[in-house]
């Protein structure tokens, strides 16, 4: 059986680590984008090649919101053995930036950087991947978030692109079918960031299942909906209950 290939954005620490740890352990080889995490990703590569005694991965660097960073990252990806050989099986849009401002103070560069970042990138390297994800039946997952219909506080840029990255998913569910899947995982509260530790305990107060889950929990979806044959145009909330509450 023919060795299944994937890029997952943002992978070197986090969420984005988890889900290519789950995916080299299930016998997946993993291109860990980073984008300055090499190191990080580099001990997660090694760990995963020591565990499994196989060739797992390999780590590439690349600055999402740069064309021309963009456009080598498709290069490397396209002219791999394994690649050229097998195609490309899973592609994961995980890359992000999660930072609060009020509206009124967000630069305009700040909002244009999330949109390059959380839809931009996305749609070229879904464009750029289309004949090696047609060639392997392949899957694409977009990460987005809860926020879908709701009013965070300070987070419009971000709130806005996610939106706008689950869209482009859903369309694309519809326009690449039946070649290639195209599926959502929307985490609720799974790993607070440096900043926002005290909202993050009353996310948690509103979460029926009373705790935050785990990263590992995002991982697992993703190779669900990587390996799901028959699963397209789906957004998987793993958040505990918390989409079904008001917000
Ligand atoms: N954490 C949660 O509880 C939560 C909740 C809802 C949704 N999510 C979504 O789940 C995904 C993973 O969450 P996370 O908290 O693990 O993400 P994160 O740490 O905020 O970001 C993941 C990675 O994105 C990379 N990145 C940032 N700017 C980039 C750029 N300009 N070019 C290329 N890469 C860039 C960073 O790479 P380097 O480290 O290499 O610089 C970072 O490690 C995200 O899409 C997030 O929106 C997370």
């Amino acid at each position: 059986m023919s060795t299944k290939v994937a890029l997952i954005t943002g992978a070197g620490h986090r969420l984005g680590a988890a889900t290519a740890n789950k995916l080299m352990n299930a016998g997946w080889f993993v291109f860990i984008h980073v984008r300055s995490s090499r190191q990080a990703a580099q001990d997660l590569l090694e760990h995963a090649e020591v565990q499994n005694d196989r060739k797992c991965g390999a780590i590439l660097q690349a600055d999402l919101t740069v064309d021309d960073e963009l456009k080598t990252l498709v290069d490397e990806v396209k002219n791999h053995d394994l690649v050229k050989a097998n195609g490309l099986s899973g592609l994961v849009h995980n890359a992000s930036f999660y930072s609060q401002s009020k509206f009124e103070e967000t630069t305009f560069e700040t909002f244009r950087n999330l949109n390059r970042l959380h839809m931009e990138a996305p749609y070229f390297l879904t464009q750029q991947f289309l004949p090696e994800l047609r060639t392997s039946k392949g899957s694409v997952v977009g990460i987005v978030d809860t926020s879908w219909g709701k009013a965070w506080e300070g987070l419009s840029h971000y709130t806005s692109s996610k939106a706008g990255l689950r869209q482009l998913m859903l369309n694309l569910a519809g326009e690449l079918s039946p070649d290639v899947n195209v599926n959502c995982v929307a985490p609720g509260a799974i790993m607070a960031a440096d900043w926002e530790a005290e909202h993050f305990t009353k996310v948690l107060e509103k979460v029926p299942m009373g705790r935050s889950g785990q990263p590992s929990d995002i991982a697992s979806a993703v190779l669900h909906l990587l390996e799901a044959s028959h699963l397209s145009g789906q957004v998987l909330h793993v958040d505990g209950g918390w989409s079904i509450e008001d917000a």
